[in-house]
Parts: C-alpha cells; sequence; structure tokens
C-alpha cells in the first residue's frame, strides 16, 4: 500500500471527465530524438499548467506513459519490475492485439478545447522525434455513457481505494508513485447491436441499461462482461481504475469505445482480457466481443509525477545501460 513517503503520482486517480484526447506516439530511433524526449519530460507539467490555469474548472490533466522497448533506450536501467510488452490473447476474430507504441499521452479536461491545445503545445514541442501512430478524441456520451449505451466506470474504485489499486508502492520501491495502464481501441457494429433487445444487451454487459443496477446473480450469465472482468485474489476483489471513453464518426460509419484501464501492476488487466476473449473457462468468452473487435493494444508505465519531471537526467543511464536489470536507484 503507497505511504505518506511515496512519490506524488501522476493524475491517475482524476475523476472522470467529459473530453479526453488519447495520443499513442513511436519515438524515431537515435540519440537526438531521445535526447528531445527526454527533455521533453520535465516539460510536461509546465506545460498542462500553462494551459490550464486558464480555465481552472475544466480540471485539464495529462498522464504520460512508456512503452517496455522505449523505456529500454530512452531511459535504460533501473527497469519497473511488470513492464513488458503487450501481451496478445485469444484468436482469429476474438483477439487482443499488440500494435507499436513507445509513448501514451492520456489528456483529460471537460472540455475538449483545452484537450485540443495542450495536445497541440506536447506535440510542438517532440516535433520530428516522433510520430503520431493513434489519435482518439473520446467523449462521454449524455449520463457518463460509452458507445454502447451503457454508464461506463460505475464499479471504479474510489476515494482511498483508487490508488490502492493503481499506484505503486513498496513492491517496487523505485518505482513507487507510478501506475500500468493498458489501452486498447475497439469498434463496435452497432447495426448488430442496435439490433439486439435491450434484455439481451443487459446480459451481456450483466447491468440494467437505463438505472446501470446491476443485475441479480440469479439471472446474471457466467459470460457477461461483469462477471468476466470481476477478479477476486483470496478473497479479495482486485480492481482496476477505467476512465473509457466513445469516439466515432457517423458519417464514416465508425462507433467506437477507447478502453483505458490503470492498475498496480498490469496482470489483473491480463487476467481480464484472457477471461473476455478466451474465456473463463475457455469457450465461456464476453459476448461483447461478438459486436467489438479491438484494433490497438498497448501496455505502458507510467513514472510518478516527480520521476517524471528528473527523467531528463537519464539520459547517461540509458546510454551506458541499455536494457541491463540494475539495483541503481533513480532519484
Ligand atoms: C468494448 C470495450 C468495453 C466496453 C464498451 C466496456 C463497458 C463496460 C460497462 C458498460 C461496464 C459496466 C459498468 C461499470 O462498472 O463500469 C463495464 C465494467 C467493467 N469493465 Fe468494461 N468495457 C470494455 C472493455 C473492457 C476491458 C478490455 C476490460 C479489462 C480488460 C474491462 C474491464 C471492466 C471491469 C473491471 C468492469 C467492472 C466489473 C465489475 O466490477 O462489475 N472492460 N465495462
Amino acid at each position: 500500500m503507497p505511504n505518506n513517503d511515496t512519490p506524488e503520482p501522476q493524475a491517475v486517480c482524476d475523476p472522470i471527465s467529459r473530453s479526453a484526447i488519447f495520443l499513442t506516439l513511436t519515438v524515431a530511433r537515435g540519440e537526438g530524438p531521445a535526447d528531445t524526449v527526454r527533455e521533453w519530460c520535465g516539460d510536461i507539467a509546465a506545460l498542462v499548467r500553462a494551459v490550464g490555469t486558464r480555465a481552472p474548472t475544466a480540471n485539464l490533466s495529462c498522464v504520460c506513459g512508456f512503452g517496455s522497448e522505449a523505456w529500454n533506450f530512452l531511459f535504460g536501467a533501473p527497469r519497473p519490475a511488470s513492464l513488458h510488452p503487450f501481451i496478445e490473447v485469444g484468436s482469429g476474430e476474438r483477439r487482443a492485439i499488440a500494435t507499436p507504441g513507445d509513448i501514451l499521452l492520456h489528456i483529460r479536461a471537460d472540455h475538449m478545447d483545452l484537450c485540443f491545445e495542450l495536445a497541440s503545445q506536447l506535440l510542438i514541442k517532440l516535433g520530428d522525434a516522433v510520430t503520431v501512430v493513434d489519435e482518439v478524441q473520446g467523449f462521454r456520451y449524455f449520463d457518463l455513457r460509452d458507445m454502447v449505451g451503457f454508464v461506463d466506470g460505475t464499479e471504479n474504485p474510489s476515494g482511498r481505494s483508487a490508488p490502492n489499486h493503481t499506484i505503486i508502492g513498496e513492491e517496487d520501491s523505485e518505482f513507487a508513485g507510478g501506475s500500468y495502464v493498458i489501452v486498447q481501441k475497439y469498434f463496435h457494429n452497432m447495426d448488430a447491436w442496435d439490433g439486439l433487445t435491450v434484455e439481451q444487451q443487459e446480459k451481456i454487459i450483466g447491468r440494467k441499461k437505463l438505472s446501470d443496477v446491476e443485475l441479480d446473480a440469479a439471472v446474471k450469465p457466467s459470460c457477461s462482461h461483469s462477471s468476466l472482468t470481476t477478479i477476486d485474489e483470496n478473497g479479495q476483489e482486485i480492481k482496476i481504475l477505467r476512465h473509457n471513453m466513445a469516439f466515432g464518426r457517423p458519417g464514416a460509419k465508425e462507433f467506437g469505445t477507447y478502453f483505458i484501464g490503470y492498475a498496480r501492476t498490469p496482470a489483473p488487466i491480463e487476467q481480464m482480457m484472457e477471461n473476455m476473449f478466451v474465456g473463463r473457462p475457455p469457450g465461456n468468452y464476453d459476448r461483447l466481443l461478438d459486436y467489438s473487435r479491438a484494433v490497438t493494444g498497448g501496455l505502458f508505465f507510467v513514472p510518478s509525477a516527480d520521476l517524471l519531471d528528473a527523467l531528463p537526467g537519464r539520459g547517461s543511464a540509458a546510454a551506458s545501460t541499455s536494457s541491463q536489470p540494475s539495483s541503481t536507484a533513480i532519484k
């Protein structure tokens, strides 16, 4: 459990916002681009302040994470204990695929103009050191619903329980205050989904559509989304923090949900994906996937805000240690 000496986390546990921009970037290989990115890490907090102060009630925040390979070439050893490439699960049509990504930016605010301004400023600083490989502008649909029309985020941990489930503590003390984040961009077949009755949709999700109340155990199928994503360890529920957003382009018939889940280690999210895509037991898979297809997949380590600020000093560590494990303290 994180204690009072834990470094300040990034805005992982900030409340759900109305708007978000999700940017996935790859970094050009070479010392020049790596230097640019390391320096930029130290500028992020100042840019959030510069943009956010102009609209203090809009709750602007930014979380920045790094992929496994990027961590090696940007910062070297030591490495966050559970950072590894995204693990693909499933097969055929029902597959969680891994796609390229060195940096993830999760920019949130209650007004899209702030997200837009911050994304623009962050990218200007990075210049041609990076390529944007995925960009999604997300919104909350009416009363915090996602694209499939259900309220999304109800079972998120809240209050003190949110950092307990998402922020690294003494189990990896060099990286305390950090977190892990998994993202997947899903497209929905809305014609097929809308062809279901509300009762059929409710059995797939495991909750009532209008009221958001959980279905009674007697009628909730074991393959419902909520059953398969509920994980117990020694009688304790392991929660993750989700800030999913709807996105789309009606003119192009594109309707999506951007899944983003934070946790203290990637393991519970990976277990949930296994349950959804393969099934618990195998074959008893998540029927939401009959109407939804994951087109991206990435796993990123989110350093604490303190470590993010200190990363510009990590250049020589990367050059000298590359991917060697080490017990050297970071700060
Ligand atoms: C197509 C993408 C997805 C959609 C539309 C979606 C939608 C929903 C909805 C509507 C709920 C019920 C309300 C709530 O508690 O938030 C829910 C619950 C949940 N989802 Fe998803 N979800 C998606 C993908 C995922 C993925 C990929 C994971 C994890 C790997 C996940 C994990 C969870 C968890 C942990 C819960 C709470 C379960 C509970 O405690 O009852 N979801 N999701």
